[in-house]
């Protein structure tokens, strides 16, 4: 099969089929500065080709669990915003992996908690550590916490 040319511009419509990201999404993603296009001569939104690997990063980002405001933070910091080097993509890889196995630890911790809680429906301030892990809200002062903040 021969591999199909990409031009160095291409429409919203492509960069939608080449990613499988809907256009409206993409025209989301650009309200959100994630992506830039270019107008041409007839006001047509065209994006660098490079945009397609801008595109499945945020997706990937976005299947692990990443916000868009997070994604916009990490993308902001490349060096060069219209192209994701292999460099980029380690050091962003290498970032989400350590992220991701801190949210691996909490939700494993929470889902420990949760099998304690299950049965017993307490729902105690004083010892249910799924609704006051740590005590947190004891910190904040004697009261309910939870209905004032
Ligand atoms: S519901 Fe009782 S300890 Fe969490």
């Amino acid at each position: 099969m021969q591999k199909k040319i990409i031009p160095e511009w291409i429409s919203v419509g492509m960069l939608s089929e080449r990613t499988g990201v809907s256009v409206s999404a993409l025209h989301f993603y650009e309200r959100k500065g994630l992506i830039k296009s270019h107008r041409n001569a007839s006001n047509h939104r065209l994006y660098p080709k490079h945009v397609i690997r801008i595109v499945s990063l945020i997706l990937v980002a976005q299947r692990t669990g990443f916000s868009l405001e997070d994604i916009l933070s990490e993308l902001a910091g490349l060096p060069n915003r219209t192209r994701v080097t292999l460099e980029d993509w380690e050091q962003l890889g290498s970032r989400w992996q350590s992220e991701l196995d801190k949210k691996i630890t909490q939700l494993t911790e929470l889902r420990d908690m949760m099998t304690d809680c299950i049965g017993c429906g307490c729902l105690s301030l004083e010892r249910c550590r799924l609704l006051n892990p740590y005590d947190e809200l004891g910190e904040k002062g004697a009261g309910p916490r939870l209905m004032t903040e």
